[in-house]
């Protein structure tokens, strides 16, 4: 895909550049993107805003509960980061129909995106802006960024071809046996919400899970010494051709 390689082939990766190109959305403007007021303001040189926390709770087991602490306001606070990431993927986590498509976060199984964050820093999915992006966050930040995208709830962008869904919908739930494809809904959930390391595909963008899935072999799990959870979804990636991956797209993409 075009675009797919327009991102990889990238030695270009800063921010300014990409929205110079058209390739990331412009700061404000571009349609659909009223940004809030910016929070950026409430950064003063006060060592006691300086030292304001967040301070999030795992939600994991309760017997091993962890608490992480992110600086709040500081510029390389929580919030500096959290804007940053909607720069690119939406004031709520929506994602983005740009040039390339750019991820819906919201909703997002917590599990599955720290996965990912760690899977662009070790280059086992290659991706120049993910992989910069990725390598500053401390485990914390990651921690804290995850649960900030789990909780956002916007309407889905939608914009993948209605005719498809029923299609869809058929080998979202019972897969498609002459191909031996299991049930996504087996792993994705019956509700396409995900669990754990199987990510959410409700609601995600129609052009960036057709890429996906035609680039899986190309895109994921590219250290061979270092196997991940992508060889999990590998063979179904495989199996699917191009009108069976249209139609998955689109019924998943229509999901709230
Ligand atoms: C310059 C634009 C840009 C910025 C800024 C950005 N991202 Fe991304 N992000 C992308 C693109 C593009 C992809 C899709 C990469 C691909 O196609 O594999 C992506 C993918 C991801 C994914 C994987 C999603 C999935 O469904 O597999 C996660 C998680 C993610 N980004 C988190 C973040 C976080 C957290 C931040 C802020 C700290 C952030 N991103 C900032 C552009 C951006
Ligand atoms: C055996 C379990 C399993 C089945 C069945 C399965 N998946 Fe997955 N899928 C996964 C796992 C695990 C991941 C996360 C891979 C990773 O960590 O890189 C994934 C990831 C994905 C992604 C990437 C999501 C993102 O945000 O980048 C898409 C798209 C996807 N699956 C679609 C499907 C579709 C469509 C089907 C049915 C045709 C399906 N899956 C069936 C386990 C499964």
């Amino acid at each position: 895909m075009k675009s797919y390689r327009l991102l990889r082939a990238g030695g270009h990766s800063s921010l300014a550049a990409l929205r110079r190109r058209g390739e990331i959305p412009d700061r404000g403007f571009a349609q659909g993107w009223a940004r809030a007021p910016s929070r950026r303001r409430i950064v003063t040189v006060s060592s006691l805003q300086l030292a304001a926390l967040i301070v999030v709770f795992s939600t994991h087991a309760a017997d091993s509960a962890e608490t992480f602490i992110v600086p709040r306001h500081s510029p390389g606070g929580f919030e500096a980061k959290m804007e940053y990431c909607q720069d690119c993927h939406g004031p709520s986590g929506q994602g983005y129909r740009g040039f390339f498509p750019i991820p819906r976060l919201a909703g997002q199984q917590p599990e599955y995106f720290e996965n990912q964050l760690r899977a662009f820093v070790e280059r086992r999915r290659p991706n120049n802006v993910m992989a910069n992006v990725a390598h500053v966050l401390s485990p914390a930040m990651t921690t804290a960024l995850a649960r900030h995208f789990q909780a956002l709830d916007p309407e889905p962008l939608g914009g993948g071809p209605k005719g498809l869904a029923a299609a869809g919908r058929q080998i979202f739930e019972d897969g498609i046996p002459d191909a031996n494809v299991a049930a996504c809904a087996a792993c994705h959930g019956p509700d396409a919400r995900g669990s754990g390391q199987f990510p959410r595909l409700a609601g995600q963008l129609y052009p960036y899970v057709v890429k996906t899935l035609t680039n899986w072999g190309q895109e994921r799990g590219q250290i061979p010494t270092n196997q991940d959870t992508s060889a999990i979804m590998q063979p179904v990636a495989h199996s699917l051709n191009k009108a069976q991956i249209d139609a998955v797209a689109a019924y998943v993409s229509s999901l709230r």
